[in-house]
């Protein structure tokens, strides 16, 4: 069994960590399934009310005993809900996405005092150090090839970056993970983990329409872009990122003309909804990563964690040692 320093500072088994997907890409029983097959599951709170990150956190716990992580979207935090994640009291809160002026060590302090571990996404080591500073537990280093919001580095690059300029801070590698080839050899790069989110919006417990599933398998991995198209159509405006995913006809009818969108926001809003209810693969947004390319099969979340972990295992025990004379 692989294990590094992260898991006995997360309380897992196995250093693995599902992605803290907003915007309802997780849900509880997705969230509890990795915690029981000994990763970290991590709700995405971004689009939950107080109430209901209450809710969640007590259904996550009626499935598992195990810890499991509430992840933020810092510039997007409100209060409100920030006081009813710290009330539940989960081993982990997960930060990602400040502004660039915001302070984040205040956020940090308080997951502490109510006793979590934090964990603090970074695309580039400026972001990296800034956690660090702020008094962050663990760094992910999100790769330029993940789905979602990101930044401009590849994870080949960035890992060895961060994990150099914040040791002994423990660093977990996300963006381009799918398979145990990944988490070997985000583990060579000086990682102590990983964080994935494509290859667990591929599950059975992902919220996510099932034609938006088939569509993560049918992908080459070659079928992605950065837009701020879909940021633009839902009125955001994130700081200092794109959003990679599906090259569709909705990105494509806007790519050039996003002075348009904006004038159609609200019509656009609307139309997105709607595809999005009907699982519209070509007029919905689709957020995934590049590793869509190494996906092939819907599989039940905690079988996803085991697999990884066991491929991971016999390339370090099996295939590396023999390639060293
Ligand atoms: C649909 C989607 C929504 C995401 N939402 C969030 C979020 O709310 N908070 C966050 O920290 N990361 C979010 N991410 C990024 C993931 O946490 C993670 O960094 C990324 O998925 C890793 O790359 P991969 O998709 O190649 O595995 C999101 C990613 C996707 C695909």
């Amino acid at each position: 069994m692989i294990r590094t320093p992260i898991c006995d500072l997360l309380g897992i088994e196995h250093p693995i960590v599902l992605g803290g997907m907003g915007g309802g890409h997780t849900q509880s029983s997705m969230v509890a399934a990795v915690s029981n097959a000994g990763g970290l599951g991590t709700l995405g709170c971004h689009g939950r009310g107080g109430d209901q990150i209450g809710e969640d956190a007590a259904a996550i716990r009626g499935i598992t005993n195990q810890p499991f992580a509430l992840n933020f979207l810092l510039f997007l935090t409100e209060e409100e809900k920030f006081a009813a994640a710290l009330e539940t009291r989960p081993a982990v809160m997960s930060f990602a996405w400040p502004d660039g002026d915001q302070d984040i060590a205040p956020y940090i302090e308080r997951s502490h005092d109510a006793g979590c571990k934090v964990t603090y996404m970074a695309g580039s080591v400026a972001e990296a150090l800034r956690g660090v500073r702020a008094g962050a537990d663990v760094i992910v280093a999100q790769g330029t090839e993940a789905g979602g919001h990101v930044s401009w580095m590849a994870s080949m690059v960035l890992t060895p970056l961060v994990a150099d300029a914040v040791a002994p801070v423990p660093v977990l590698t996300a963006g381009g993970i799918a398979d145990g080839r990944g988490l070997a050899a985000a583990l060579a790069l000086g990682a102590d983990g990983v964080l994935l989110g494509t290859r667990f919006l591929a599950s059975d417990e992902s919220p996510i329409h099932d034609n938006f599933k088939q569509a993560i398998i049918a992908s080459d991995g070659h079928d992605t872009a950065l837009s701020e198209i879909p940021d633009l159509a839902a009125g955001i405006v994130w700081p200092g990122a794109m959003s990679r995913g599906r090259r569709n006809r909705f990105i494509e009818r806007w790519s050039g003309r996003e002075w348009a969108l904006r004038q159609h926001q609200a019509d656009t809003l609307a139309g997105i909804m709607a595809a999005r209810g009907s699982g519209d693969i070509e007029e919905a947004p689709l957020s995934y990563g590049q590793d869509a390319g190494l996906i092939d099969a819907i599989l039940p979340a905690g079988d996803i964690v085991r697999q990884l972990a066991e491929e991971a295992e016999q390339i370090l025990k099996a295939r590396l040692p023999g390639l060293v004379d």
